[in-house]
């Protein structure tokens, strides 16, 4: 019977075979331990000397880490193993001897880690990481699709940018210039106005020369963007959507988790509704702290923390000043010098996780940002439309895919969220 690791529970007292890594091995004369992982999962298998007979030990004993191979023997039940099992074995068959392999369980410097990322993955660690991700997107999947939202797809190459930033890719196409994309955002305007609700999930690229632990210069967002919703219902969706996610994480990936060492109480508190406040309030807080910043500039990394300490679930940071934030933002009603926006900032320093905010949806105030912003009318044609003919209120954000799986994995660094991480002096393996 061939199974898996993650369904060996199944098969309790009856005889398996699995495909399988070898990821390291102990043995005490007469007993062989090897610790085996598929993919699905790591499990103990025991190899008795006597049992196997000489031949058969002494293979196993000699077995290179990360050599493959199948392995057959009988389900034991043991409530002190990590997966609750372990395999009596009563054969091995090797398919491949591995070479010496470089990660060894010894400890190793990240950037040699980060060298070989390829073999890396294969790890422990990374392995329950890679499955957090897995989790929440399709927790994200499961969301949507069950709130009514339709998965659309926006281009990666692009004339123009969405955020009017110059953190831009530049290519050539054919004979035009054209940019990958920093956010499928303008687009998912467009969708929503086909079918209402709409999300996409998709990679982003920002050429930030920024090298701190949340930035990757190629990450996945998740954009909803919603017709007939203003700022504050925007706000519901998000708040749902991250508790969903997060209690997807709580259910599904127990082990992961506990191979992390995540403390998973300060995870449980995660429920909707988060606390807002109000881009005014937090100057207020950080001044009273003690932090020199002043109305009108941006957060850096130690404020977005210093207001996150002050409350045990995520926080919006609500109404920024205009001039700090993107052209398509609609303003304040009762005051032009903020706008309908607000960052999500995650619990325990791991930063903004979404941006969002209610669009203008009025032809001649868009015209007036344009003209502010230098956009050319050309490029940005099309985006205008969606206020020509049947405009609607309409709000919108993106999550950054990778700085949540930082914080719900207690991940310190976005580098290990990805599998293969794009950072600003690596573009290898
Ligand atoms: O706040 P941002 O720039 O928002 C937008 O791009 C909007 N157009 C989204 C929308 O409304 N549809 O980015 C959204 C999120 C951030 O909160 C952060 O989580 C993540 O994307 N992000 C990054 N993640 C990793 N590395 C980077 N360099 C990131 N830049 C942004």
């Amino acid at each position: 019977m061939k199974t898996t690791i993650k369904q060996i529970g199944q098969h309790e007292n009856e005889s398996v075979t699995l495909g399988a890594w070898l990821a390291n091995k102990r043995s005490s004369g007469k007993i062989a331990f090897l610790q085996l992982r598929d993919g699905t999962g790591f499990i103990q298998g025991v190899l008795v000397k006597a049992e196997v007979g000489e031949e058969k030990f002494k293979q196993a004993k000699e077995l290179s880490q990360e050599s493959s191979l199948y392995v057959t023997g009988t389900v034991k039940k043991d409530d002190r193993a990590p997966s609750g099992y372990e395999l009596a074995v009563t054969d091995i068959d090797i398919i491949h001897e591995a070479s010496e392999y470089p990660i060894t369980p010894k400890e190793h410097g990240t950037e040699f880690l980060m060298d070989h990322r390829h073999l890396w993955l294969r790890s422990k660690k990374q392995h329950a990481i890679m499955r957090i991700r897995n989790e929440i997107i399709r927790a994200t999947y499961e969301y949507f699709n069950h709130e009514g939202f339709v998965k659309v797809d926006p281009p990666i190459l692009t004339a123009s940018s969405a955020e009017g930033t110059t953190e831009l890719f530049h290519t050539k196409y054919f004979d035009e210039d054209a940019y990958l994309s920093q956010s499928g955002q303008l687009y998912m305007e467009a969708a929503a106005m086909a079918l209402g609700k709409v999300f996409s999930f998709g990679p982003t690229f920002r050429a930030e020369k920024s090298k701190t632990r949340r930035h990757l210069i190629e990450f996945w967002m998740i954009e909803p963007e919603m017709a007939f919703m203003d700022h504050e219902e925007s706000l519901e969706v998000q708040e749902n959507y991250v508790t969903s996610i997060v209690q997807s994480v709580l259910t599904n990936c127990k082990e992961e988790l506990a191979v992390l060492e995540r403390d998973t109480a300060v995870l449980e508190k995660i429920q909707a509704p988060f606390p807002r406040i109000s881009y005014d309030d937090a100057i207020t807080f950080l001044q009273n702290e003690g932090y020199e910043i002043t109305w009108g500039e941006d957060f850096g990394a130690p404020h977005e923390t210093a207001i996150a300490e002050a409350y045990d679930k995520p926080v919006f940071i609500t109404n920024y000043p205009k001039d700090i934030k993107a052209f398509y933002m609609k303003p304040h009603p009762e005051r032009d010098d903020v706008v309908l926006c607000a960052d999500l900032i995650a619990p325990e320093g791991y930063g903004e996780i979404i941006g969002g905010s209610q669009r203008i949806d009025d032809e001649a105030l868009l015209q007036q940002r344009y003209d502010e912003h230098s956009l050319s009318a050309d490029a940005y044609q099309w985006y205008m439309d969606l206020r020509k003919y049947g405009s609607v209120p309409h709000s919108g954000f993106g999550l950054g895919l990778e700085r949540t799986v930082a914080w719900i994995s207690g991940t310190e660094h976005v580098r290990e969220t990805i599998p293969f991480p794009r950072l600003l002096n690596r573009l290898y393996p």
